[in-house]
């Protein structure tokens, strides 16, 4: 480990150094391993694993917190390269109930620390039952590294504001990759579609590169919403889980309730908490939702709601319907919310400077 790694290197704070690193973190961890030009992903842990994956039942994802919003967007991106059934749990549910698990079963682990205690148990309960335990781990050699029979490492360097941020970026890296991989072997994805993502992942540390550059516009937004209370983040498909990713980093950071939701569901009631003074943050890129969730802002608008939008580039639409806006550049779905987390990441810790400042 060098030195600089542990250190703040004039930023504020570890958190926000390590908003900044994602470029490199995220570089760091493709290089090596995605190669758009030839089509191929070099994983030595899929690749000698290969039959137990493409033939498992079911994967089973396991973790707490932050690696488990990773799982949740893991869930969505599996089932839909690879079709295969998913199910994400919480390692502190999955170790304490009798969970079933079967010899064909696959569980993905994933974890920043590689220690924490409830999904290190959780996984040796599995391993117990047979289970084959896939590591997504950013400490190496840490226990749930061990434990693992195979796993690939997020190599996101030591991560050490207790708010996960580069670890996660560097979980969905792997995650996705592992998918493309599968669904390769698999035969669940056209080569077409599956070049084309390989290109878009290889783009990202550019593209996250670019929303950095704009993090001023962040931090004036967050000056607005400094005297809010509560805060609601709404996404939906695979923006969801970057939704309940928002709500926590912010009930972590800035000691204030926020809620994530799925953007449909507020109609089922969270919608009564929407007045003039709640900010409701969407994450509403351009996917296959995207008229869905447009419609979810004007109901968020009808009840005079502040709607703050995290948009495509070029979406006319959001802005007439948003307070304020934070564009970022066009990607396939699948790959989205590896940009769509960045400026949420940043203007969490925006909005708690403003607020301890004034
Ligand atoms: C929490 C951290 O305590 O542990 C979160 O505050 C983190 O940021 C969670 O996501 C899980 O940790 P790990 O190391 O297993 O990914």
């Amino acid at each position: 480990m060098e030195l600089a790694a542990i250190e703040k290197g004039g930023y504020e704070h570890f958190m926000l150094k390590e908003i900044f690193e994602q470029p490199s973190t995220i570089h760091d961890c493709l290089r090596g391993r995605l190669d758009a030009v030839s089509g191929t992903i070099t994983m030595a842990g899929v690749e000698n694993n290969i039959e137990q994956l493409i033939n498992a039942n079911r994967i089973m994802i396991v973790a707490c917190g932050t690696s488990w919003h990773a799982g949740l967007v893991a869930e969505y991106v599996i089932e839909e390269l690879c079709r295969i059934p998913v199910e994400v749990e919480y390692a502190s549910e999955f170790r304490y109930r009798n969970p079933i698990v079967n010899k064909g079963d696959v569980i993905i682990a994933i974890s920043q620390s590689g220690e924490t205690a409830d999904t290190l148990v959780a996984l040796e309960r599995a391993k117990e039952q047979g289970a084959f335990i896939f590591g997504v781990v950013n400490a190496v050699g840490s226990s749930i590294a061990r434990l693992s029979h195979a796993g690939a490492y997020t190599h996101s360097g030591p991560e050490i504001g207790v708010a996960s941020t580069k670890a996660f970026t560097g979980q969905l890296a792997v995650l996705n990759m592992m998918a493309l991989k599968i669904a390769k072997a698999k035969g669940t994805i056209t080569n077409e579609y599956y070049l084309q993502l390989l290109q878009e992942l290889q783009d990202v540390p550019e593209k996250v590169e670019a929303i950095l550059k704009n993090a001023d516009e962040l931090k004036t937004i967050a000056a607005k919403y400094k005297d809010a209370h509560d805060f609601l983040f709404l996404g939906r498909g695979y923006n969801f889980p970057i939704a309940l990713e928002g709500a926590l980093k912010l009930k972590e950071i800035s000691y204030i309730h926020a809620e994530g939701y799925p953007a449909a569901e507020m109609k089922h009631g969270p919608i009564a908490l929407v007045d003039e003074n709640l900010p409701v943050v969407f994450i509403a890129t351009k996917d296959s939702y995207h008229e869905k969730i447009v419609s979810n802002m004007q109901e968020i608008k009808a009840r005079k709601g502040q709607v703050i939008s995290i948009i495509t580039d070029g979406d006319e639409v959001s802005p007439t319907l948003s307070n304020d806006t934070f564009s970022i550049p066009t990607a396939d779905e699948i790959i989205a919310p590896m940009l769509s987390v960045v400026p949420l990441q940043l203007f969490i810790l925006c909005w708690h400077f403003k607020r301890c400042r004034c």
